[in-house]
Parts: C-alpha cells; structure tokens; sequence
C-alpha cells in the first residue's frame, strides 16, 4: 500500500534533497541534483548526482541515494518515499533509469518533485507502469 506523507513530513524530505544538491559534482551539465530516500525503517538516506568527464558514466542523485541505502541496511532495504530537488527552480521528474531502480526496492513508493505546476507526489507504478521484474 502507498504510503501517505504529512506535509511536515514532505517538506523534511525535500528539504533534505535541496540540502543533498550542494555536493553534486555537475561541471559539464550544471545542473545540480539532490534526492533523499525514507525506508521503512524510517531512516533518511541521502544522494546527489556525480558526473564524470566520459559523460556516460555519470549517476543521478536517486540511485546514489537509494544504492547508500543499499550499503546501510541490506538487500532487504525497502523505500517507502523518494524526494528529488535540483538547484534550479525548473520541473525535475527522475529519469527512466532511477524509476526503475526506485521499483525494484520500493514498488509502492511514494516520490515527491517538483513538476510544471509545483510539487508533485506520485506512486511510482504511476511513472513506470509495468516496471520490469524478474
Ligand atoms: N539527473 C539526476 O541526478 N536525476 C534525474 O532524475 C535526472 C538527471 C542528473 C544526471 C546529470 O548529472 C544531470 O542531472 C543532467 O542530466
């Protein structure tokens, strides 16, 4: 079941991500991305994106985020909300490829961005339908 975040909570999380983006490392795109992952276990984890100069091998604030939280609690981590911020004041839905990661451990999360008419909070089913699975 999707989780439902009190206001103070969605704003604890973005504000977190917005606090995430300053430690980008983003010299070829500028644009600077922060994410904060909340597992069940309700703690934060945190991520920002990290570019690199062989520009496919940079990662997005969201997978940082959810693969620290990886490394801190186990492959039985589950995410129950994501929130992402970038340092421009523009809509930043996750990219494809973090959708699909955000599935793999939270197919009920809940994620929290800015889109075309201010914060958005969507179930990730319904920004991937059909995530793939095994
Ligand atoms: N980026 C993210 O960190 N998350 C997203 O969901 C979209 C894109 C980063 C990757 C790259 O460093 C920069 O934004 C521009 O694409």
């Amino acid at each position: 079941m999707p989780i439902t975040l009190a206001p103070a909570q969605q704003e604890e999380m973005l504000s977190a991500a917005r606090d995430a983006f300053r430690n980008a490392h983003a010299p070829y795109s500028n644009f600077k991305v922060g994410a904060t992952i909340l597992t069940e276990r309700g703690t934060m984890y945190h991520g920002c994106n990290v570019e690199n100069a062989s520009y496919g091998l940079t990662i997005c604030a969201e997978r940082n985020a959810i693969f620290a939280a990886v490394a801190a609690e186990g492959s039985n981590m589950r995410i129950q909300a994501v929130a992402v911020a970038t340092e421009r004041d523009g809509p930043c839905a996750p990219c494809g490829a973090c959708r699909q990661v955000i599935f793999e451990f939270g197919p009920d999360a809940l994620v929290l961005f800015r889109g075309q008419t201010g914060t958005e909070q969507m179930v990730i089913t319904r920004l991937l339908p059909e995530g793939f699975r095994l």
